[in-house]
C-alpha cells in the first residue's frame, strides 16, 4: 500500500495553503491542481522543496491535467472566484457554480470512488452542486464551513476567557453565511457549558463576530478573503477522513429528514471516517435554535434555487 493521495482544486491561497497544511502533517501526497498555467507547478515545487527542511516525504505535483489527479483518496475542491470587500459570499454564486459543475465532473471522471471536500463559496449551495453533479453517494461529498465557524467562535471563547484554545469546544450548525447558528449551550471550556461563564449579552457579541468572521478578515485584506484557517479546517476534515478517525465536527452534509430538513446541505455534527460521512448527530434543539436553523436552511434554498439546484 502506497501513501495516500489529495487532490487539491484551486491553487489559490486556500488550495495552496491547504497543501500546505496537509504536507507539514505528512499526510499524504498532494496534487495540485489550477487551469492557470504555472501557478500549480510553481508552488507545488515550492512546497516540495521545504520538504527536507520540514522532515516529511510527500510527493507534491502541480498540474493543469485531471489524468494526474486519477485515484485520488480525498479531493479538496476549493476552485472559484473569492470574496472583495462588499460582495457576500452569495454574489460568487453564478460564476462559481459553473466553476464547480465543471471541475466535479472531471475528478469524479478521474476518481470515481473518491471523497469530495467542497470549500468553495457560497459553500452550502456549492456542495449542493458538486454532490448533483458528481452522482456520488453523500457520504462521500461533505462541505467544509462548520470546521471554521466553530474555530472562529472558539478562538473568540478562549480570548474573552482568557483560557487555551485547547479547552474550548464549540458548534456553529447552519449555512455558512450570516444566518449560521452558533449554539453555545453546546459549546464548553474544559467540559463547562460557555453560557455558565460568559454573560448572555456577551456571548451574543460573541456569535455575531463568528457569524460575520469571514467578513471581517475580508474587510482586513481588501483583495481577498480568509485562507489560513479555512485551509486548516478543510485539513482537519481530510486528517479525519485518510486516519479514519471517527471524528465529531460540524460540516454541510445533505440532510434526509434529520433536522426537519430534507434535500439540502447544511451545517450539521458529523462523523468523518474512512466513509466519509459516517453518521450524522442529531442533538435535541430548542424551539429557538430549530427556527434559527430552519431560518438559515431556507437561505442556503433560496441559493439553490437560483442555479437550479434546489
Ligand atoms: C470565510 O468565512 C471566505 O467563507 C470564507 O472566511
Amino acid at each position: 500500500m502506497g501513501r495516500k493521495k489529495v487532490t487539491i482544486v484551486g491553487s489559490g491561497n486556500v488550495g495552496a495553503t491547504t497543501a500546505h497544511w496537509i504536507a507539514a502533517k505528512e499526510l499524504a501526497d498532494v496534487v495540485l491542481l489550477d487551469v492557470i498555467e504555472g501557478v500549480p507547478q510553481g508552488k507545488g515545487l515550492d512546497l516540495l522543496e521545504a520538504m527536507p527542511i520540514e522532515k516529511r516525504d510527500c510527493s507534491i505535483i502541480g498540474t493543469n491535467e485531471y489524468a494526474d489527479t486519477k485515484d485520488s483518496d480525498v479531493v479538496v475542491i476549493t476552485a472559484g472566484i473569492a470574496r472583495k470587500p462588499g460582495m457576500s459570499r452569495d454574489d460568487l454564486l453564478n460564476t462559481n457554480f459553473k466553476i464547480m459543475s465543471d471541475v466535479v465532473s472531471k475528478v469524479v471522471a478521474q476518481s470515481p470512488n473518491t471523497i469530495l471536500v467542497i470549500v468553495s463559496n457560497p459553500l452550502d449551495a456549492m456542495a449542493q452542486t458538486a454532490f448533483k453533479q458528481a452522482g456520488l453517494p453523500r457520504e462521500r461529498v461533505i462541505g467544509m464551513a462548520g470546521v471554521l465557524d466553530s474555530a472562529r467562535f472558539r478562538t473568540f471563547i478562549a480570548d474573552e476567557l482568557k483560557v487555551s484554545v485547547e479547552n474550548v469546544t464549540a458548534f456553529v450548525l447552519g449555512g455558512h453565511g450570516d444566518t449560521m447558528v452558533p449554539l453555545s449551550r453546546y459549546s464548553t471550556v474544559a467540559g463547562i457549558p460557555i453560557t455558565e461563564l460568559i454573560p448572555a449579552d456577551r456571548l451574543k457579541e460573541l456569535e455575531t463576530r463568528t457569524a460575520n468572521g469571514g467578513a471581517e478578515i475580508v474587510k482586513h485584506l481588501k483583495t481577498g478573503s480568509a485562507y489560513y484557517a479555512p485551509s486548516a479546517a478543510a485539513t482537519e476534515m481530510v486528517e479525519a477522513i485518510l486516519k479514519d478517525k471517527k471524528k465529531i465536527l460540524p460540516c454541510a452534509a445533505y440532510l434526509q429528514g434529520e433536522y426537519g430538513i430534507s434535500g439540502l446541505y447544511v451545517g450539521v455534527p458529523c462523523k468523518l471516517g474512512a466513509k466519509g460521512l459516517e453518521q450524522i448527530i442529531e442533538i435535541k434543539l430548542t424551539a429557538d435554535e430549530q427556527a434559527a436553523l430552519n431560518r438559515s436552511a431556507d437561505a442556503v434554498k433560496e441559493l439553490c434555487s437560483v442555479i437550479g439546484m434546489a
